[in-house]
Formats: structure tokens, sequence, C-alpha cells
């Protein structure tokens, strides 16, 4: 709706996790890195955890991109996990292209036992990824312990991602789960962005959409703090300010985002009385391979730079949910 009016191409804070949008701030290209590395190299078992918009979902489509234009990479992708355990096993098996329909548990694992196994023989690489790994079942998590246990001597025959919000790292802690916990091989986080990546991800998105030099126009420094304020650097809460914020000056036919603008909508929005996560320290991946792959990895971020496919999935705006001390 805005678009012409500002002059911009494509909607730049469209809340949908599209790869072609990445801004590259350190820790997500640790993140990537420890993800992507984790399953070339067959480390076996890796977790990224990250809070509610973080960019963990994002990051995922990048690595999937990544995967796809891998001859050697098989993948399921289950993003419901709020699954019996029958049923996640079915779900992985058919996004192996497996038949599963009508079998049961026991003959679930052995069709995947067969199919990683086969795959291995061949140095082919098998790759299971659970997003929204937070909310899996101790029933599930205990399928997937079982699945970490395909591995021949040296060598891990199914890479296992789970990636979920913090809770999943308590899950994980949790006495029954000690052993899967374990055979963590490589670990991530992803936080939200300071006040400089803040600014640099505001004007990447503009670039994006078309904005070229009237970037820094659209939004001066100060909006740009004004939304770093009230989003406390949360790619989806800024997304949402500052997608508001556009259909705000358009409706005012202003031609450039005050920081007035913005504190209406965090006012409207109720963002300064929604309790954030405390800050905890930055652990530091000091995972040699992991640093020298966060490097390669920027070269990669070319190949990501495509549109979405049709069918991507489209998010709508989340509150934030703040998580207890
Ligand atoms: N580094 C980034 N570069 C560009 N966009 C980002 C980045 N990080 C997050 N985003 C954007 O922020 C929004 C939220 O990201 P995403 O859905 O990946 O978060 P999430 O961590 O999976 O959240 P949830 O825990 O709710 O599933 C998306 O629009 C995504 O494109
Ligand atoms: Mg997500």
């Amino acid at each position: 709706m805005y678009k012409r009016f500002f002059n911009l191409t494509r909607n730049p804070f469209d809340l949908t996790p599209d790869p072609s949008f990445l801004f590259s701030t350190k820790r997500h290209n640790e993140a990537l890195a420890a993800l992507y590395y984790g399953v070339r190299r067959h480390k076996g078992f890796v977790v990224l955890t990250g809070e509610v918009g973080t960019g963990k979902t994002l990051l995922l489509r990048c690595l999937l991109q990544l995967f796809k234009q891998s001859q050697d990479v098989a993948y399921a992708y289950v993003y419901n996990s709020r699954l019996t355990p029958a049923e996640f096993l079915q779900y992985i098996a058919s996004d192996f292209g497996l038949p599963a329909s009508g079998k049961n548990k026991g003959e679930l694992l052995l069709e995947l036992g067969h199919f990683v196994i086969s795959r291995g023989s061949k140095k082919l690489t098998t790759v299971l990824i659970v997003d929204e790994a937070h909310h899996l079942s101790p029933e599930i998590l205990e399928e997937v312990r079982l699945l970490t246990n395909l591995e021949t001597t040296n060598d891990k025959l199914l890479q296992i991602l789970l990636v979920g919000q913090p809770e999943l790292d308590q899950k994980l802690d949790s006495v029954g789960l000690r052993q899967l916990k374990q055979r963590i091989s490589l670990r991530a986080q992803l936080d939200p962005l300071d006040a400089n990546e803040t600014k640099g991800y505001i004007e990447r998105r503009l670039l994006i959409a078309g904005a070229n030099s009237h970037a820094s126009a659209l939004f001066p420094a100060p909006t740009i703090a004004a939304v770093y304020r009230h989003s406390h650097g949360f790619p989806r809460l800024i997304n949402t300010i500052c997608e508001n914020a556009l259909v705000t000056a358009y409706a005012k036919q202003m031609r450039y985002v005050t920081p007035e603008i913005i504190h209406d909508i965090a006012e409207d929005f109720r963002l300064d009385v929604v309790q954030l996560p405390d800050a905890e320290p930055n652990e530091e991946m000091n995972d040699a391979e992991v640093r020298r792959a966060a490097k390669t990895l920027l070269d990669l971020y070319a190949a990501l730079r495509k549109p979405l496919p049709h069918d991507a999935e489209i998010r709508v705006p989340l509150p934030i949910r703040g998580r207890q001390a």
C-alpha cells in the first residue's frame, strides 16, 4: 500500500523469515556456522536456542536453502513439534520419502534405521531438523535419543538439529534427559541485536526493499534509536514496529518516520509493559572450526539472496513473551 509512496519495490519489514533479508550479525553467523558445520562434519547432535523472534527459523531456512544446493544431503524438517511419538516418527519417515502410513512405531524406527544406515554407507549426509523443539514432549525427546544411537564406531549417521526457545535448554537439563544432553556436540545461541546492529538491520531491510540512498532519510538516526529503545533489538518486534510506522507515516502523508510515530506505536502495542527476558552473559563458542566456518559462510550468503518459494510459511506477528527469572 505504501510502497509507491516511499519508492520501495517490496515490503521491507515482512514477518516471513525470508533468507534474502538475512542480516548477518556475529551471533547469527556463528549460529549458522554451527548448524552448517555441525551437519557437514557429522557432529551428530546440535542445539540452537534463542528467545522469541530472534531469527531461529530464518537461520533454518537459510540452512535448508544451502542443503537444497547439495546433492548429498537429505533432510526431514519438523516444525510442528506437538505430535505423539508415533506421529513424529511417521512425519520424519514421510519427509524422507519413506513409506510411513499404517506403520507402528517399531516398524517406523526400523525403516528409518535402514534408510540412515544405507545412506551412511554411501557417505551421504542425513539430517533431522526440529524447529520449535521446546515444545517436544519427554516421550519424543526419548525417541530423539534413540535416533542419536544411529552411529558407527567412527561416524554419526544421523545429524540432529534441535532448535527452540530457551525452555529447550531447561528441558534438556532435566534429570530424565541427561543422557540426551551428554550427546550434544555443538551449541549455539541467538540474542537480540544491539543498538548498532538494529541500525544496520533496518537499513539493510530498506536497501533490499529498494530504498537505496533514501534509506537513512526514511528512518533517520533518532527514529532508529526509538525503535531500538522499544524493541530491545528483537528482530520480529523491530519488523512489527517499523511496518506499522511506515503505514502510519503513509496515512499522514509524511515522507519519513519520526520518533514520535515510533513512541505511539510502542504505546499501542503496549511494548513498554511487556516483561523482557533477563540478559544473560554471552557464552563464546570456542570451537575454532566453527569460527572459521563463520567466515566461509559470509561467502555463502550470496547464494541465500533468492526469493522464497511460493509455499513459504507466512508468519503472523506474535506478542513477545517474557521469560520468568
Ligand atoms: N538476522 C536477521 N536478519 C534478517 N531478518 C531477521 C534476522 N533475525 C530475525 N529476522 C526476522 O525477524 C523475524 C522473526 O524471525 P524468526 O521467525 O526466525 O524468529 P524465531 O527465533 O524463529 O522466533 P520464534 O521463537 O517465535 O519461532 C522474521 O521476520 C525474520 O525474518
Ligand atoms: Mg521460529
